[in-house]
């Protein structure tokens, strides 16, 4: 069980520039000082993360934000009065302490403060921000538990376990222009979210958005195939297949059934995607997953992001002309 004492512990490794995973409300973070550059690199090696892909910074005060970026946007401020601490990441420019490691040589930095008791402990005890990418190795399921972070990363001493995650996707990534905020990854807070703070002010994606270099098409995956139902043609045998249902019914014929949820409910398949993807991954009776797609409306749209790319190897190509 986690106590003061594991956190104090997890602080010094930290403080040592070490890397030390933890509980958030969206995924488990694989976190360093995010001001010690050397940290950093550790967290790119352990993940086998490309260095293009820069890294979220996690703040426990909101006053970190003058330190680590030259914005003095009051957007910024009202944002995170509302959704701090919260699953929302904002992309702001950098200032000169952030170091080039963390933002993969950008000159704007993701800030976020996790909406999590454990996570705040640490951060305010290492005494510096952290930052962490979800703590998998990259492209594989994000960990909504402890036992999926030791799992991908085994080499991980220092674990912090705080149960399941509450939340179950990462935070929505956000920045701003002149005309308002762009979505650069779908998350947990949704857009209609955003408008209430910020009115009539959804800036078009194509026109201002900056690269997200992070956002590839193929990520998020298990180790075997998956398929959205209803997109791909031609599916292998099933008997040995397992089936994420959505709306609490399932085809005759799977060898497993699991629930993203019983009842068509978005949270509660946000909660449990990144499970369920591990329990169907660690079966071995499981040689590929089909899944329901989910409505792509409100947090729908996030969760269809990380099933589309999690399935992405495995889809018709739209450029084949083909039917998906
Ligand atoms: O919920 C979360 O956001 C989790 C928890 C641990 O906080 N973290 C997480 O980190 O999902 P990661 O590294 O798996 O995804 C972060 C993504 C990057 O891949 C990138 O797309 C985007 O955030 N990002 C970070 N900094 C950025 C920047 N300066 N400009 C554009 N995109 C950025
Ligand atoms: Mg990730």
């Amino acid at each position: 069980m986690i106590n003061s004492k594991s956190i104090r512990e997890a602080s010094d490794v930290i403080k040592n520039g070490g890397l030390v995973a933890f509980p958030t409300e969206t995924v488990y973070g694989l976190g360093a000082n995010a001001l010690d550059p050397i940290a950093v690199a550790k967290i790119f090696a352990v993940k086998e993360r490309p260095s293009f892909d820069p890294l979220i910074v996690h703040i426990a005060d909101i006053a970190d934000i003058k330190r680590l970026t030259k914005s003095e946007d009051p957007r910024v401020y009202a944002l995170a009065q509302k959704f701090w601490p919260g699953p929302l990441t904002i992309v702001l420019p950098k200032s000169d302490i952030v170091p080039d490691i963390v933002t993969s040589g950008l000159p704007t930095v993701g800030i976020r403060m996790p909406n999590n008791n454990i996570a705040l402990e640490l951060i305010k005890l290492s005494g510096c921000p952290i930052s962490a990418p979800s703590a998998n190795k990259f492209g594989r399921i994000s960990p909504t538990r402890a036992e999926h972070v030791k799992k991908q990363l085994p080499e991980v001493d220092c674990v912090l376990d705080g149960g399941p995650a509450s939340v179950g996707i990462e935070s929505t990534v956000i920045t701003l222009d002149s005309m308002g905020f762009i979505i650069l990854r779908e998350g947990f807070i949704t857009a209609s979210d955003l408008l209430k703070v910020l009115p009539a002010s959804l800036s078009t994606e194509a026109e201002h958005a900056p690269a997200s270099p992070g956002l590839l098409k193929s990520h998020y995956s298990p180790l075997k195939p998956i398929y959205i139902e209803g997109r791909s043609n031609n599916l292998p045998d099933i008997s040995r297949a397992g089936y994420l249902s959505f709306n609490g019914q399932f085809p005759n014929g799977f060898k497993k059934v699991d629930f993203l949820s019983k009842s068509s409910d978005l949270k509660d398949a946000a909660v449990n995607l990144f499970g369920a993807l591990h329990r169907m991954e660690d079966d071995s009776d499981i040689d590929f997953i089909v899944s329901q797609p989910v409505p792509e409306e409100g947090i729908g749209r996030a969760i269809m992001d990380r099933l589309t790319k999690a399935a992405y190897q495995y889809s018709e190509k739209p450029d084949k002309h083909k039917k998906i």
